[in-house]
């Protein structure tokens, strides 16, 4: 890590709404210090995301902070949404600038790893042995399906009741793109790849199945391909966890098995993810990092919320951005050592042990940061 790298990148940072900001104040004294320190720097600008872009602009995502994201090598997001919003029109609800984000950005693949920290294997609601060394990685579809499908709406019938409608559809190219994602991913892993479908009822789940043991029988042979009922899944995620390698699948189960998949590792606080788009002709690809939980009102702004999901995502921006393997490793294995210290916040203490604040984690995180370079 001898000259400073990455200070030709732009970085958009969006904190967002609930306790997005104050987990994104721990990020940035990271970069702060990867700055001071000479490791790294980056061209960093903040804007506003969500609810807190509504109540300044009257809308979610204003065009100018979309072009800003779409113009920038990553963008670093918080988390979005609060009841304080709720009563809006479905358009300006905060979640929609995220999915305008992801959809403008075509970021089609969605990465969230579910890793169990050894020292955090006691923390969660399963038995050790069954989460112990767990090192799983769902790549969820996050702009097509169910979530983007027309028609959509609420419509009245004739005999004046209303009738809602979602539409789950997928085009074999949308399919196509995110199974090489995912065996991308397994040929550096352990090689096996699990395809997660309703294909006993849903037709775009047996086309899910075709599409992706094509992609695996023409380009990947060495990586082992089986498929799963999305329920058999959610159940075998919490009977044996550690049968999974890399788990693909499509944006509404993806939605619905990372969360069950982050409670593996202690804490939704613990999921980090990275939203990639295609690449271009240089390779570079479009790219969102953000932790996989919410913003969390009920404990917003009183500084006890768990920051290691959204400093576990700018590692995986280091990552996947910006090829800073060393740097990202530094980050992590951070994040581990403060963890094997004791470092708790109230997501992850024992349920009679008060956790310490955001920022005495981030403090945490720092210090071993500090020590290993
Ligand atoms: C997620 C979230 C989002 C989603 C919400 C906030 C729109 O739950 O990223 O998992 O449903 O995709
Ligand atoms: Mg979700």
């Amino acid at each position: 890590m001898a000259q400073t790298r990455g200070a030709n990148r732009k970085v958009l940072v969006l904190p967002g709404d609930g306790i997005g900001p104050e987990i994104m104040r721990e990020v940035l004294r990271i970069v702060h210090f990867f700055d001071r320190r000479h490791i790294a720097s980056f061209d960093i600008s903040e804007d506003l995301v969500g609810g807190a872009a509504y109540d300044a602009h009257g809308t979610p995502l204003t065009e100018a902070t979309l072009h800003e994201a779409l113009s920038s090598d990553a963008v670093l997001f918080g988390s979005v949404g609060g009841p304080k919003w709720e009563k809006l029109p479905f358009e300006l609800w905060p979640e929609r600038g995220l999915l305008r984000l992801r959809k403008e950005m075509d970021l089609f693949a969605n990465l969230r790893p579910a890793v169990v920290f050894d020292a955090l294997a006691d923390a969660s609601s399963l038995k050790r042995e069954i989460v112990a060394g767990l090192d799983l990685m769902i790549v969820r579809e996050l702009t097509g399906g169910i979530y983007f499908g027309e028609p959509r709406g609420i419509e009245t019938l004739s005999d004046g009741t209303r009738r809602g409608i979602n539409t789950e559809v997928y085009s074999e190219e949308e399919i196509e793109r995110v199974a090489r994602v995912a065996c991308e991913l397994a040929k550096k892993r352990r090689g096996r790849v699990c395809e997660v479908d309703k294909a006993n009822v849903m037709e775009s789940g047996g086309l899910w199945r075709e599409v992706a043991q094509r992609v695996r029988d023409s380009d990947y042979p060495d990586v082992e391909l089986s498929f799963m009922y999305a329920d058999n899944c959610a159940m075998q995620l919490v009977r044996n966890p550690k049968q999974f390698d890399v788990i693909v699948t499509s944006n509404l189960f993806g939605d619905i098995l990372s969360d069950c998949a982050a409670m593996l590792t202690g804490s939704l606080g613990m999921l980090p993810s990275a939203s990639l788009g295609p690449a271009d002709a240089s390779g570079r690809r479009k790219a969102l990092y953000e932790p996989v939980h919410g913003s969390a009102p009920d404990i917003a702004g009183k500084d006890v919320a768990n920051p290691l999901a959204c400093i576990l995502s700018f590692a995986m921006m280091l990552r996947y951005s910006f090829d800073m393997t060393e740097e990202a490793d530094l980050v992590e294995n951070a994040v581990r050592r403060a963890l094997a210290a004791g470092a708790r916040t109230n997501d992850l203490a024992a349920p009679d042990a008060a956790g310490i604040s955001t920022r005495a984690m981030g403090d945490a995180v720092l210090r071993e940061i500090e020590k290993a370079v």
